[in-house]
């Protein structure tokens, strides 16, 4: 089977870099990881990626005249190994619209919220202040406008009234390490059809539960 050649881009922890590593390792997975960039030298993912064989670049852009010449220096590299799809798990730089046209379609992201609410920083945080009962994950392709594109996949978890942001994204990251190794899964097996701004999945099962929280136990 031909694999799909990813490109992970992080910048810290790593551990949906992780989620995909060990989806990668399973035999019938159709993708696999031909490239880890790290825009920061001292990213505890890049541990993961090491450990497990898989190339590493560390491209820092404090390293570069200017974004071009960063992002010529990322472009190069992802081409030269053969990357595919490029997967963004926790970069924290803003990718220039010239970048993400050159990958169009072709580069994706994963948001700790239900886009489209809760875009940008903080959004456990603001997710809990605002009273929201339910948030989660959001797996989508990677549009010029931060935290936009059509989304591929996503997963809910609910707010329970005693969360904080930390105990939050915990339940958050479990939903994270699913739903990224499943849209990769799914754009690899050719699944994915970008139309109108949304996505449609073939051969997918509708989802008919209804996650409802808070669940009522006394009438
Ligand atoms: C995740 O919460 C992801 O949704 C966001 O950044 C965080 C990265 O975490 N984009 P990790 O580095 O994958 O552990």
């Amino acid at each position: 089977m031909k694999k799909l050649n990813l490109g992970v881009m992080i910048s810290g922890r790593g551990s949906n870099l992780q989620a995909i590593i060990q989806a990668c390792s399973m035999d019938d997975f159709p993708a696999n990881i031909a490239l880890v960039i790290s825009n920061n030298n001292n990213a505890e993912g890049i541990n993961h990626a090491s450990d497990s064989q898989i190339p590493v670049n560390i491209i820092e852009e404090e390293s570069y005249p200017d974004r071009v010449a960063f992002e010529k220096k990322i472009t190069e590299a992802l081409n030269f190994a053969e990357v595919e799809l490029v997967c963004l798990a926790g970069f924290m730089k803003i990718l220039s619209k010239n970048f993400i046209n050159e990958w169009y379609d072709k580069i994706i992201n994963i948001h700790p919220s239900l886009l489209p609410s809760f875009k940008g920083l903080d959004t456990h945080s603001r997710a809990i202040s605002e009273g929201a009962k339910i948030t989660g994950c959001s797996v989508h392709y990677v549009r010029p406008a931060v935290d936009e594109g059509p989304i591929i996949v996503q997963g809910a978890v609910p707010i329970f009234p005693e969360d904080t942001p930390d105990t939050l994204s915990k339940r958050v990251l479990e939903a994270e390490h699913k739903c990224y190794p499943l849209a990769i899964k799914l754009i690899a097996q050719g699944r994915v059809k970008v139309i109108s701004g949304r996505t449609i999945i073939d051969g997918h099962d509708q989802f008919s539960e209804t996650l409802i929280n808070p669940k009522i136990l006394k009438n």
